[in-house]
């Protein structure tokens, strides 16, 4: 396997800034090197850039819905590129809402797939049924089929086109869901493991769980969106909107190592690690290395050790 790494400096999907800053810190903890050194090639495709655009939407539901139009509509386009040159992505955000754009640039570049969405947080909020209007906890939306017909029109979303079905969905490790996602859970029938079953069956049944639901059709290239913030915010508190009672740091190396291993993984994004979040600077360190603990997780880093195939004993 191959890496191709994209950075996306982007915030505007949600209201605190500094989370535009992980790209950058993420490469600087010593990503590329590491993954280089676990023998996974690498090309950094650098940071996407995005237009500059006004908060001058009318005051409405949705908040900076031009530049998370745009942002995404770019993302996109860069993923597709990358997929284009055989690597699995790995995308550096950022916040959530740039799931938008890796998704349907990876689904307009491998078609079906199926999505594991790994999160404190459904981000499946419609624009309507949103309290906070922030995009990045609407990003499922705009992608699932079956919620299209309660989607409003915004014309800087109207370059996106639904590519994933419910039943090619997954979520781990929920513990903050709305009412009217839930609701939307439910009616889709869409499969959640929330950290009640990860409680209930423990982390390795729900990723053979997770893996059985989602192959029994059909193996499709796998979506794995990762937010830092379904780690426990004791171990990865720099992330703007932490949730008290969330995986361990094993159990999120262990999905992370339990979806490299089915060779299906075909992009990656890791999102929310904002640095100014942290009260110190061991707490922005703790999330920074941890995100790149999961990284390498994805690309076949094993806790009991690696060696490479050619090895030989000196
Ligand atoms: N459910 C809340 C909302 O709709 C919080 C979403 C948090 N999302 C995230 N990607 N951290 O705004
Ligand atoms: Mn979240
Ligand atoms: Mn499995
Ligand atoms: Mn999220």
């Amino acid at each position: 396997t191959s890496a191709g790494v994209i950075g996306a400096p982007f915030s505007r999907g949600q209201p605190r800034g500094g989370v535009e800053r992980a790209p950058d810190l993420i490469r600087a903890a010593g990503l590329l090197t590491r993954l280089r050194e676990q023998g996974c090639a690498v090309k950094d495709y650098g940071n996407v850039v995005f237009e500059d655009l006004e908060d001058d939407e009318p005051p409405g539901l949705v908040k900076r819905v031009r530049a998370v139009g745009s942002a995404t509509r770019r993302l996109s386009e860069a993923v597709q590129a990358v997929k284009r040159d055989g690597h699995t992505t790995v995308m550096l955000g950022g916040d959530h809402s740039l799931a938008i754009g890796s998704i349907h640039g990876h689904a307009a570049a491998v078609g079906h797939l199926s999505v594991v969405w790994v999160d404190a947080h459904a981000d499946i909020n419609t624009p309507l049924s949103s309290y906070t209007g922030n995009i990045h906890g609407q990003s499922m939306s705009y992608l699932l089929h079956e919620l299209q017909p309660k989607m409003p029109a915004l014309p800087s979303f109207s370059w996106i086109r639904p590519c994933v079905w419910a039943r090619d969905l997954v979520y781990v490790g929920l513990r903050d869901v709305d009412p009217a996602e839930h609701y939307i859970l439910k009616l889709l029938g869409v499969k959640v493991f929330s950290m009640r079953e990860v409680d209930q069956l423990g982390v390795a049944r729900v990723m053979e769980e997770t893996c059985d639901y989602l192959t029994a059709r059909g193996k499709k290239p796998i979506h794995l969106s990762y937010d830092i913030d379904a780690i426990d915010p004791s171990v990865t508190p720099a992330t703007g909107t932490p949730v008290a009672g969330g995986l361990s740091y094993r159990e999120g190396v262990y999905i992370a190592e339990h979806l490299g291993q089915t060779g299906l993984l075909s992009a990656v994004d890791l999102v929310e690690v904002n640095p100014l979040r942290g009260q110190t600077e061991e707490a922005v360190q703790s999330t920074v290395s941890t995100a790149v603990d999961l990284l390498l997780a994805c690309f076949g880093r094993r806790r009991g050790g690696n060696h490479p195939p050619e090895y030989r004993l000196p």
